[in-house]
């Protein structure tokens, strides 16, 4: 919620598919449990872990308490937890038994009758992509979706990704949910929407007079967005060996940066003004050139190499990849905007694993001032001004000027006028997770993914993803772990006489 506004949330029931998942323990109960802190749960709250596996309540409080204390961002306060405690419950069932959903329904009703007030059911589907057409059926047949249906108690859906493999599957997906939701219930995660740097970047963009004169193809010559990690595939091996760079950062985080970077001041900070504005700026990017004609496309794989001055091996010899898998771990995307702000300006946008750092940020490289005055020839070149949004680590923004140096030489010198959060505002920022559960109790849809959004996405990418899955391993350019990716990436911007600037 990018509002400041503060809304009554009705008594909740947290219903997680997938609850002993890692996700549950390692982000969903830790930011359940700060919410609690703050005291921004409702004071009516349960949560009910759905699952196969034969749970009782207890053993599920357990094993949520241990989780808890290994991954919340705060100590454990015995009283907050005992406080939570007795609304914590287990249901055991599969996510094809009509049975276990009218089962899940007797419980809810029966919540409802202590708490005397109309309960929201938030669904939260944290399970494999497989287990949402079932639970969605389920949740429709049980009538458990049309709960308080048109009221602030109405039931409400979220949905992790990958939200999709395709357009194809992202479509089938939407008319799967959107035949027992509607729209104004179905929020899709997008984690990247719930940091704090992220939400403060539209607060960046508007609410300062300085850039937004600025922010066009007049004054801006590139914008470059890097998302890179310096971890490898780890234990998910099964996961990201069908999925890639492209599906797993690039198609929803990176192109969430894209668009809130890109977009026109929202009408009002309404929920659909702010994703019509960001789907407009997704549906303005040109197709790809997919011929390599044009150097639009580059993808690479982690050769073995040195990442943070340990050893660190090849994706092809990571455990459960095949030698002959064609996955690419890195892809960078040269994209243009038709519109009139940004016509003429490319974004270079890129992800990858097992890269030298990990980073987030957003660059703004503005055009070089001309060289009349300073920067003549005997001189060093001018540079051009960079804005840099720092989404992670060391999050904050800065801002390079030309400056003189000291001496009674006139050298000029960038320096940089920064901001950061840690330092301004300390550190224990709320984590994502907390962000999104709260939003979702209010029912607010501002930081998750609408349909036509995540449509729009796939549409742009699929054709890419086609074309790297007709070619096999070729054109998948090799790069040396701990490295900054292939050096046809760093052509790619050379060819447009720019660089990639988080490099430097
Ligand atoms: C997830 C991806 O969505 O984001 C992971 O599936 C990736 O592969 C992770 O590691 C990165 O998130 P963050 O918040 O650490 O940048």
């Amino acid at each position: 919620m990018i509002n400041s506004g503060k809304r009554e949330i009705p008594p909740t029931v947290i219903v997680i598919f997938g609850a002993s998942g890692d996700l549950t323990s390692r982000k969903l109960v830790p930011a359940l449990f700060n919410l609690s802190m703050d005291h921004l749960l409702p004071n009516k709250f349960f949560l009910i872990g759905y699952g196969r596996k034969a749970v009782t309540d207890q053993e599920f409080r357990e094993t949520l308490k241990k989780s808890l204390a290994a991954h919340s961002r705060r100590p454990v306060d015995d009283k907050i937890w005992k406080n939570l405690e007795p609304g914590v419950s287990f249901h055991q069932g599969a996510y094809d038994d009509p049975e276990s959903f009218e089962k899940l329904k007797v419980k809810i009703e029966k919540i409802e009758k202590s708490t005397s007030e109309p309960v929201q059911c938030i669904f939260y589907l944290s399970t494999p992509p497989s287990g949402f057409l079932p639970i969605l059926e389920n949740l429709g047949e049980s009538g458990l979706a049309r709960l308080h249906k048109n009221t602030p108690s109405a039931s409400k859906v979220i949905v992790e990704k990958p939200f999709g493999r395709d357009l194809q599957s992202a479509r089938e997906l939407n008319i799967m949910i959107n035949r027992r939701f509607s729209e104004s219930q179905v929020f899709r995660i997008d984690h990247y929407l719930g940091k704090e740097t992220v939400q403060s970047l539209l607060v960046q963009r508007f609410a300062n007079t300085i850039f937004e004169p600025v922010w066009n193809r007049n004054y801006v010559s590139c914008i470059q967005i890097t998302v890179s990690e310096e971890l490898g595939v780890g234990s998910r091996a099964g996961y990201y060996d069908r999925s890639g760079a492209l599906r797993d950062m690039i198609q929803n985080h990176v192109m969430q940066l894209l668009a809130l970077t890109a977009m026109e001041p929202p009408s009002s900070l309404d929920p659909e003004a702010i994703r019509d504005e960001k789907v407009k700026e997704l549906q303005a990017i040109k197709p790809l050139h997919l011929d390599g004609s044009q150097q639009e496309v580059i993808r690479g794989v982690y050769g073995e190499g040195l990442v943070g001055g340990e050893k660190a091996i090849s994706y092809h010899e990571e455990a459960d990849i095949p030698s002959s898998s064609s996955t690419e771990t890195y892809a960078a995307l040269c994209l243009q905007l038709d519109n009139w702000r940004w016509k003429g300006v490319p974004f270079y946008i890129r992800s990858g694993k097992r890269l030298k750092q990990k980073i987030s940020e957003i660059v703004v490289q503005f055009t070089r001032p001309p060289a009349i005055l300073f920067g003549q020839k005997s001189q060093q070149p001018l540079s051009p001004n960079l804005l840099t949004i720092r989404i992670q680590p060391n999050e904050g923004v800065s801002l390079s000027l030309n400056s003189k140096t000291p001496g009674l030489e006139t050298k000029l010198q960038p320096v940089n006028l920064s901001f950061g959060y840690d330092t301004t505002f300390g550190s224990n920022t709320p984590e994502a997770y907390e962000r999104l559960i709260l939003d979702a109790m209010i029912g607010d849809g501002t930081l998750f993914i609408r349909g036509d959004e995540a449509e729009q996405s796939w549409g742009l990418l699929s054709p890419v993803i086609d074309s790297w899955q007709n070619r096999g391993q070729e054109g998948l350019e090799k790069y040396a772990a701990g490295t900054w990716g292939p050096l046809a990436a760093d052509k790619m911007l050379l060819n447009r006489g720019h660089e990639w600037i988080t490099n430097k």
